[in-house]
């Protein structure tokens, strides 16, 4: 079998959906391969269903770093961008310099038609985020650490790029939740250089009783 190009857009994808429903299939991902191959193959329909879904978190994410952000007009990384959902709340918010990442080249071809980004950058998912230490004071990474997404060594890769003063805003969804390690994680940035300055749980996806909880930490 041809392995698939994943920094490039699958033809296909961008078609009008043949079926809907990717939402189910999304919580018991369990390899990188089958999480990127889900999201190619959802992105044209992604927007749809989530919106159906009632779909929270983005809004939920953009209120609490405009609430602790000064400068709106510093540049922000969305990491796992995905269609651009999480960076067009950021925009409605009033974050003025908006860059994109993310792992799936058909999900960044759906954020490509926001006008909400500055950049849109595809990341390599072997690889640790394609950016310096300290190049954004604020990253957000809106329903991409845990289950559904992607593993909790790409939340250690993003606080590996923060600066002092820097901060991050991620989010963890109840089956994530579930998983002791990931709250374990949490409290373990807070005795290792990072504090805790916002911390919120809420609705995520209300259609499928799904809830979240927001954090954002800082490098002290
Ligand atoms: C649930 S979607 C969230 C997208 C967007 N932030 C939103 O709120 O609609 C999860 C995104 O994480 C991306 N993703 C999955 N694994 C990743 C990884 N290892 N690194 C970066 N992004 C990843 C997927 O491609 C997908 O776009």
């Amino acid at each position: 079998m041809t392995k698939r190009d994943w920094t490039q857009p699958n033809s296909c994808a961008t078609l009008p959906p043949m079926s809907k429903g990717f939402l189910k299939n999304t919580y018991g991902l369990d390899s990188v391969e089958k999480t990127m191959e889900h999201y190619s193959q959802w992105s044209a329909s992604y927007d749809a269903e989530v919106s159906e879904n009632g779909y929270a978190l983005p809004g939920r994410i953009a209120n609490a770093v405009a609430g602790v952000t000064e400068d709106k007009g510093a540049p922000v990384l969305d990491f796992g961008c995905g269609t651009g959902l999480s960076g067009t709340a950021l925009k409605l918010i009033g974050f003025e310099v908006i860059d994109g990442m993310d792992v799936s080249a058909d999900m960044l071809a759906q954020a490509r038609l926001k006008n909400a980004y500055r950049t849109l950058t595809h990341a390599d998912a072997t690889q640790p985020p394609p950016f310096h230490i300290g190049e954004y004071g604020l990253v957000t990474a809106c329903g991409v650490i845990g289950s559904g997404a992607a593993p909790i060594k790409v939340l250690d890769d993003l606080t590996t790029k923060l600066a002092s003063g820097n901060r991050l805003a991620f989010s963890f969804n109840d089956n994530t939740l579930a998983d002791p390690a990931y709250p374990a994680r949490v409290q373990h940035y807070r005795q290792n250089g990072f504090a805790l300055i916002f911390e919120e749980y809420g609705e995520h996806l209300p259609g499928i009783d799904l809830k979240s909880t927001v954090y954002i930490i800082e490098k002290t």
